[in-house]
């Protein structure tokens, strides 16, 4: 069992890891646009995780006898002045993604359903490697001024990350 509260909530997540998905994508294509190959994988990676945060919510949902609702995914931004410009809205956006995962758990808290806040517990941890991860990355952009030799080495740095789905 779930409550409608609860349920509409997580729907409501849904469509914002859905959204994430879809913003990362236009970021990793602007990457892609501008010859950086391992930003874009940095994003298309990334654009994996939103995947599977979203889906993490779906099972959950259809195991606890709910029903999942899926709504219109706006359009994000597909233009960008420079890389650091797109890791600063991609931290924003981490940012705005954890203030969300924490009002889902208030709503959790309220409705004493102790199993959405184990459950939300995961996304409460995956949100602060989430944001450390965008920031990280924004504070070597602004240590190389995003330009010059720092800028290959960067990318390089970035051409290895792979998506490994978490075990739990
Ligand atoms: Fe699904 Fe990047 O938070």
């Amino acid at each position: 069992m779930i409550s409608k509260k609860v349920e509409q909530a997580i729907n409501e997540q849904i469509n914002k890891e859905l959204y994430s998905e879809y913003f990362y994508l236009a970021m990793a294509s602007y990457f892609s646009s501008e010859g950086l190959s391992g930003f874009e994988n940095f994003f298309l990676v990334q654009v994996e995780e939103e995947r599977f945060h979203m889906m993490k919510m779906y099972k959950f949902i259809n195991e606890k006898g709910g029903r999942v609702n899926l709504k219109k995914i706006d359009a994000p931004r597909n233009e960008f002045k420079s890389p650091t410009e797109v890791f600063e809205l991609a931290f924003k956006h981490e940012q705005f993604v954890t203030k969300s995962i924490n009002e889902l758990m208030d709503i959790a808290i309220a409705e004493n359903d102790h199993a959405t806040k184990s459950f939300l517990n995961w996304f409460v941890d995956e949100q602060v490697e989430e944001e450390d991860s965008m920031s990280t990355i924004l504070q070597k952009l602004r240590m190389i001024n995003g330009e010059g030799y720092g800028m290959i080495m960067l990318d390089k740095e970035l051409s290895i990350r792979v998506f490994t789905p978490p075990v739990k």
